[in-house]
This record gives C-alpha cells, structure tokens and sequence, in this order.
C-alpha cells in the first residue's frame, strides 16, 4: 500500500499538472481553421493595394441610367463544405488534394448519417444538411465565401487563391455576358451581378429538351464553333456546355444560403426526380425566364413544352451563374476527349510563333495567374526553406507551375483549379496519378503536418462539432494515394 497524499502533497500535483498544461497550450503549433483567408493583395503592388481597401465597385451605364455594383470583398475568407456520410478512398482523394493545395479544413455535412432508401428523404437530407451548416454559421460570416463539393468524386488541382481570384472575375465579367448579348438594360434593373456559381453540363440532364431548365436558360459563352463545325448539332460530345451542374457551387454564404432555401421549397412543393440538380435547375431555369424569356422552342408534338409559371410576387432572382469556361470547376462527362495534361516549358519558342500564325487553337501557354506564382506558394513561409533544402526533386517541382503537368480543358485553354468526376466513374482511378502533386504526395501531406496543426483533418457539422483527424479518415488508404499500391 501506497501512502495516501497529504495535502500539501495533492496542492503540488495540482500545481505541477496546471503548469505542464500551460506549457502545452502555449507551445501548441497553429491549428487550421475551416476557413482559409486570402492575404489581401498578396500579389498587387502598393498603388492598388489603396485601391481595393475600399469596397470595388463596377458601374454599368445604358442610355444614361448608370448603375453601380458592388463586387464581393476579395479578401473574403473561404469555407470549403462536403456532404460526405463515411469514408473511403474517393473522399480521400478530395480531401488529400485539398490538403496539399492549402485549402480550409473541410466541413463534413451529414458525416455517419445512414443512408435512407427513399431518395426524397435522399434528397432532403442532403439539401437540408447544408443549409442548416450554412445556417449555422454566425452573421459576420454572411459575406464569406463558401465552396460546397460532391464528396466522392471530385479533387483539387490549383491552390485556393486562384480559385478565389478566378471566382472574382467571373463575378466581375457577369455583367460582361449581358453586354455581349444586348440585354444590358436587364442587368441594369437587377440590383447585383452574378455570385453564386455552379459547374457546367454539356446535357441537360435529368429529363428532356422538354423542360424549362433545358430550353429558358442563357447561351453557353464558348464560341459557336467551339467543338468544331458540328457544335451543338446532336452529338453530346460536340456540345456546348450550357447547363448547371450541382455538383460544385461557390458563393457567399448569404447568397447560396437563398439558393439553397429554394431548391428546399422545390423539392417540398413536388418531389418527382431522384436527383437534387433537377431542382436546383428549375430554379435557375426560373431565374433565367424571368430575367429574359427565351423563344418557346417547337418540339415534336408528344412532347409538351414546359413554361415557367411564375405566381406574382415570387422570388425569381438569385444571382446563380454558370461557369461556363471550366474557370473553376471541370465536369468529365462527354469533355474526356477535350481534357488533356500540358506540360507548359516544353513548348519551343519556333512552336510558339508558328502557332501565333498559323494555327492558334493548338497553342497552350501558360495562364497569366499561373505564370507569377508557383506550387511553393501553397506551403508557409517556413516551410518553403524546409521543403527545398529537404529534396531537391520536391524543391525543383515546386519551383513552377510551368514544369508541372496541368489538366487543362484544350477548349477554353483553362486550366481548371478543381477537376468533377461526372459520367464515368473509372477516371477517379485512371487520372489520379496524372496530378502534378502525385509522385511527392506524400512528402508534402507529411511536410504540411509537420508545420501546421490538424492539416488533413475534417470537421463534422451540426450541434457539436467534432475533428476527424486525417489518420482514422483516410490513414488506411495512404498506400493507394501516395502510389504505393502497386
Ligand atoms: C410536378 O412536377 C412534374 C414534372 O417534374 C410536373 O409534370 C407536374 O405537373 C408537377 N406538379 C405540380 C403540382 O406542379
Ligand atoms: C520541363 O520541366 C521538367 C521537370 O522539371 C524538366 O525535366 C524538363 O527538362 C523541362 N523541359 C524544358 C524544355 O525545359
């Protein structure tokens, strides 16, 4: 037997134990954040930096009514969310990708939810999942930016400070597509650009030609021969992509917060298809009716046209937009032939200006944002000595984005920052290793956690949030993603 303490004995373990503790609070490494915060004018000169520490505006001006609009702040943090009910080695994908690139800690929506058998339910529960995260997220985050992705088939090919300043400009050229196709006084009578951006379908799906978000929505912007002279003329491949993917959506929370309560009431009001894009559609398909009604198109006579049938007083507008161009987000199906992996320094300086003369659609350079920047940027300031001085095969890779394969869409020349697995599912496994971060995957994930705190890690939503760490969520599928498999 042990003697008992006495109390002044007890009062030094108490003591001791508070101080050790202390010393472990305070020597703790960072710890990341479900959001990511852009360095403001990180890359911008001191002249705009002035600039743009006053809100942006655009103004539009048509027959002397001009209109100012305010642009998104761009230094709005950004939360990345993914409905994602268990693991496996496709969400693992996501979120190692997300990892790397430096993206916020993702949070998990309707994390060890079960799966119900009836996809009303499906469906509800998935909407509804967000909505209550986004619902949940206090008010001072109402001008955030939020990024919600499909869990197990998609990943991340550029750092979030691209995506954010690409998604700035798509914002900022919405009005751009108004003065393109002469309807800018309808710009002028709505009260905001576009802001919440959703991928891009080359089939409107699901259900037919027949339906309004088929036929009432805008023209694609890629130009009328984009997939050669048979463009939009039957074949799903040579199609333009026109029409909205719900797989990947970008906005600020209070604005995919309003898309979201819509697309609820959509699927209460009458639940008729097994799949939540089909009402995320009808509600850009009544946005875009509203905005400007399109030519009833003539179909064959089995086939009733649907028309948007708006009741007075209905909410129409919600700002949505398509990224038509791939700026953001790549969909696969029917554009695996035009996604390809470009290594940008191999391209001569003959091949350059011949291409400038005689054949332009096959010149590939390197996109602007890419060209001052390079994948060293995703790591801090610290860790870039480390990282350098750590491999020389790591530190020459990361040195520019030019010596790196890129998944570009040879259409639009983007270089997309996120890559959607829509259509045939095999892409997961048969692209996977093409990513430029493939070969030092590893190398990186480990450097990153050995700076930072709970890198690879998710969070659940909901009542009590919880931290997944990255070993119990994906630790057993590491050899798959770091190509030691075979
Ligand atoms: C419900 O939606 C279907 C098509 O999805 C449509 O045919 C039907 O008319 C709708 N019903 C009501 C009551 O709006
Ligand atoms: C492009 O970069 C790769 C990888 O660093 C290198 O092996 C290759 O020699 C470079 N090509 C040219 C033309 O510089």
């Amino acid at each position: 037997m042990f003697p008992l303490p006495t109390a002044v004995k007890r009062s030094h373990i108490l003591i001791t134990l508070v101080v050790v503790s202390l010393i472990i609070l305070f020597t703790l490494r960072p710890v990341s954040r479900p959001f990511y915060v852009p360095t403001r004018g990180a890359a911008l000169d001191s002249t705009s930096l002035l600039i743009l520490s006053a809100q942006e505006h655009v103004g539009l001006s048509v027959a002397g009514d001009t209109k100012s609009f305010d642009l998104p702040d761009s230094a709005s943090p950004l939360h990345l969310i993914v409905p994602a009910t268990s693991s496996n080695h496709h969400l693992c994908q996501l979120l190692l990708s997300a990892a790397i690139l430096g993206y916020p800690s993702p949070t998990l929506i309707n994390w060890n939810a079960p799966e119900d058998e009836d996809d009303y339910v499906q469906h509800l529960t998935k909407v509804e999942g967000i909505l209550n995260h986004l619902n949940s997220l206090e008010p001072q985050h109402d001008d955030d930016l939020v990024l919600m992705v499909d869990g197990y088939d998609a990943w991340f090919q550029l750092p979030p400070s691209v995506l954010i300043e690409r998604y700035h400009s798509l914002v900022r050229d919405s009005s751009g597509q108004y003065s393109r196709t002469g309807t800018r006084h309808l710009l002028v009578r709505r009260s905001s650009l576009d802001t919440v951006f959703f991928g891009q379908d080359k089939l409107c799906w699901p259900g037919g030609r027949s339906r309004a978000a088929c036929w009432a929505v805008p023209d694609s912007t890629l130009s009328l021969q984009a997939f050669g002279p048979d463009t939009d003329h039957g074949i799903v491949e040579h199609n333009r992509p026109r029409w909205l993917n719900s797989g990947t959506i970008m906005g600020p929370v209070k604005d995919v917060r309003d898309v979201f309560i819509a697309t609820l009431e959509k699927i209460r009001a009458n639940h008729t298809e097994n799949s939540d894009q089909f009402y995320f559609a009808n509600v850009f398909a009544e946005q875009s009716y509203a905005r400007q009604p399109a030519e009833v198109p003539t179909l064959s006579e089995e086939e009733t046209v649907e028309i948007p049938d708006i009741p007075d007083g209905q909410r129409t507008e919600y700002h949505i937009g398509i990224d038509y161009e791939s700026a953001l987000f790549q969909t696969v199906a029917f554009y695996e032939d035009y996604i390809a992996w470009v290594m940008y320094n191999q391209s001569s300086d003959s091949m350059k200006s011949d291409h400038k003369h005689f054949n332009p659609y096959h010149h590939f350079a390197l996109p602007e944002d890419l060209q001052d920047s390079s994948p060293l940027d995703t790591l801090p300031e610290k860790g870039k000595r480390l990282a350098t001085s750590h491999s020389s095969m790591l530190a020459e890779a990361l040195g520019s984005w030019s010596s790196l394969p890129l998944g570009v869409n040879t259409i639009t020349k983007q270089v997309f920052p996120l890559i959607h697995f829509t259509g045939k599912k095999g892409y997961r496994e048969m692209w996977w290793h093409r990513n430029w971060f493939y070969p030092y995957a590893g190398d990186l994930l480990r450097h990153k956690q050995s700076l930072e705190e709970g890198v690879g890690d998710a969070w659940t939503a909901g009542q009590e949030v919880k931290v997944i760490p990255w070993s119990s969520l994906c630790g057993r599928y590491e050899e798959y993603l770091f190509g030691q498999a075979d």
